[in-house]
């Protein structure tokens, strides 16, 4: 039996009809298991229906050995009878908890596998509006705690409820009276411990508590020690610690005193409560109301019942918190994806030609809606065009970007690709043509050829060859001496921005987009390799509408068309040449500004 830990993180969870009935959604992942779990709730039903007849069986024997009950059958018979009952004992258990393990690991395997596709299909606004820490443990946790539902809690529960069924059952048809008696009592020591339980465990807390409290006074001053000495608060911080310290002995007391005052109750009463009762039971045997069998078997149930209870109480919360775990779950599967996943798994063939249109763009983040980023963003750019945003930092350039690739919904005008609102395109087939080089490139730990791959998976080993030639990957490559097998990351090769940004070209090589997006993409790295990268740039901006975002404007001198953004604003647009020529333009004092610097 597990002992059931006290979290007080765990959100408390007020369970409803509602909120039963959606738990109860969660059945969902185990019906295909349906057979198992029924078989093994059968086996269950059995096990326990057996077990229970132990106690009975027990006191039959001891009658008969008394010789006070006349059977047809002999002591060895009962005693195979008990064997055989043992067998078939351990022949229920068996295939119960692994027609249950059956049920409960497929079924929350299913159940992590929905959790995690769901969570990569959903929109970037969930991953911005939720804290990775708290998603992970949906994962982890709250599936835990499910699975533990279904393999045993739930299992359990049923089980003592056979076991209070029967075994009262049992006493009050047996031993009528004494099961009257027993009634009578055993309500009230139950219902004592379960409150003086709760008043000790409030305690323990409490010290807990202020136990950890005294820690944090502890390392805190520790920490800044020298700022303790260096103001002469030793004797300050002391008296702080002291005062904590004596709070934890005076909680610590009264705990000791609960836990004493509990200790002497259960001796006392419950002790005193069972004492009486078979204390009565041998009185009704003296006068031979009952068998001294009847009265063992009754003694035996008795203490069978009270685990029952005290077990049920135990498997209720882990129950209760269970459902609590299946709404957490069921919320995030009830988000709606961004992407069907039919519409992944065909990678939609749709073939752009690029043309990319902003027509009165107005954004919000969403978790930020009280700053309004772009403000009416007009442009047009022709298949196959370059043209830069530039500006200052927190202008909106990215958030273009981000909108390009519809990672969020605008709040009035739209973006129009090919002529179609780019939300009327199936958004995986969408983004297949589209591919961005960003400023920090994130390699996946893995080989240097999966990081490729991730471009387009179904590439062949000279496709690959050739992308990492053309990003002028190849080379550095080829210096390693696993070439594409090297792994890179923590437990590989450490790469150099100028590589990363390489490989990140790589991978766009592969996946052939007719709409290119360069965010910084060489604004981190030093001369030399920006140089390099710049080259594998140039070539993959052939024949592609391509958007750049560039820091250093002497990159985007020869592009069709330079846009400065300010504020969420267009406020100029035109050639380098245009633009510069405008002296009293934006552009023409940011240019001057870095080549003047340079
Ligand atoms: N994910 C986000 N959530 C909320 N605000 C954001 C987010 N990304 C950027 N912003 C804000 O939007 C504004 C424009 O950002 P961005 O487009 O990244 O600027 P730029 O790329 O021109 O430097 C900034 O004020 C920034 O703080
Ligand atoms: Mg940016």
């Amino acid at each position: 039996m597990k002992r059931r830990t006290f979290d007080p993180n765990e959100p408390k969870t007020k369970v409803t009809k509602e909120s039963f009935r959606e738990a109860l959604e969660i059945f969902k992942f185990v019906q295909p298991y349906t057979l198992e779990l029924v078989i093994g709730l059968i086996l269950l039903f059995l096990g326990s229906g057996v077990f229970m007849i132990f106690p009975w069986l027990i006191g039959k024997m001891i009658d008969v050995a008394q010789g006070t009950v006349e059977l047809n059958i002999s002591l060895p018979t009962i005693g195979l009878v008990l064997i055989g009952m043992l067998v078939m004992q351990g022949f229920f258990s068996y295939f119960r908890v692994v027609l249950f393990a059956k049920a409960s690991e497929y079924g929350m395997a299913d159940v992590r596998k929905a959790l995690y596709l769901k969570l990569v299909t959903l929109p970037l606004v969930f991953f911005e509006k939720s804290r990775v820490g708290e998603i992970v443990s949906r994962l982890t946790a709250d599936v835990e705690k499910l699975q533990n539902a279904f393999s045993f809690v739930l299992a359990e529960f049923i089980r003592q409820i056979i076991v209070l069924v029967v075994g009262l059952g049992f006493i009050f048809i047996t031993t009528p009276k004494l099961a009257l008696i027993m009634f009578l009592t055993f309500p009230i020591i139950v219902v004592g411990t379960m409150i003086f339980g709760r008043y000790i465990r409030k305690l323990s807390n409490e010290r807990q508590k202020e136990m950890a409290n005294t820690n944090i006074i502890l390392t805190e001053t520790m920490q800044s020690i020298s700022a303790v000495k260096s103001f002469t608060n030793e004797l300050f911080e002391s008296g702080r610690y002291n005062n904590s310290i004596d709070t934890v002995v005076n909680i610590s007391m009264k705990f000791a005193r609960g836990r004493g005052a509990f200790s002497s109750f259960i001796v006392s009463v419950l002790f005193g409560g069972l004492l009486f009762i078979i204390w009565q039971g041998i009185v009704m045997v003296q006068e031979e109301t009952i068998t001294a069998g009847e009265l063992v078997a009754f003694v035996s149930y008795t203490a069978i019942l009270g685990a029952a209870i005290g077990g049920l109480g135990n498997f209720y919360t882990q129950l209760l918190s269970a459902v609590g775990a299946t709404e957490r779950v069921r919320e995030i599967l009830k988000t709606e994806s961004e992407v069907a996943v039919r519409e992944i798994n065909e990678k939609a063939n749709l073939n752009l030609l690029g043309e990319v249109e902003f027509k009165d763009v107005h954004f919000r983040y969403p978790t930020r809606d009280d700053v309004e980023v772009l403000k009416g963003i007009n442009l047009k750019i022709p298949a196959g065009q370059k043209v830069a945003l530039v500006g200052p930092s927190g202008a909106g350039k990215s958030t273009i970007m981000q909108l390009l690739l519809r990672f969020y919904n605008l709040e009035s005008g739209s973006v129009v690709v090919d002529g179609k609102n780019i939300n009327d395109y199936s958004i995986s087939g969408y983004r297949n043509n589209i591919a961005v080089v960003p400023q920090e490139v994130l390699l996946f730990g893995g080989t240097i050829r999966e990081n490729i791959l991730y471009g387009r998976p179904d590439a062949t080993e000279e496709e690959i060859i050739i992308a990492a030639k053309q990003s002028n990957s190849w080379e550095f490559i080829t210096l390693f001496p696993e070439g594409l097998d090297t792994i890179v990351g923590e437990r590989g090769v450490k790469l150099s921005g100028g590589q990363r940004q390489r490989i990140a070209i790589a991978r766009a090589v592969l996946k052939n987009p007719k709409i290119l997006l360069l965010d910084e993409a060489t604004s981190s790295l030093d001369a030399e390799s920006e140089k390099v990268v710049q080259e594998a740039l140039n070539k993959l901006m052939e024949n592609r509408t391509s958007i750049i975002i560039a820091h250093r404007l002497s990159t985007v001198r020869e592009v069709d068309c330079i846009y400065v953004l300010d504020h969420g604003k267009i406020v100029e647009q035109g050639t380098h040449d245009e633009l510069f020529d405008n002296v009293d333009g934006t552009y023409h004092s940011l240019a001057k500004l870095q080549f003047e610097s340079v």
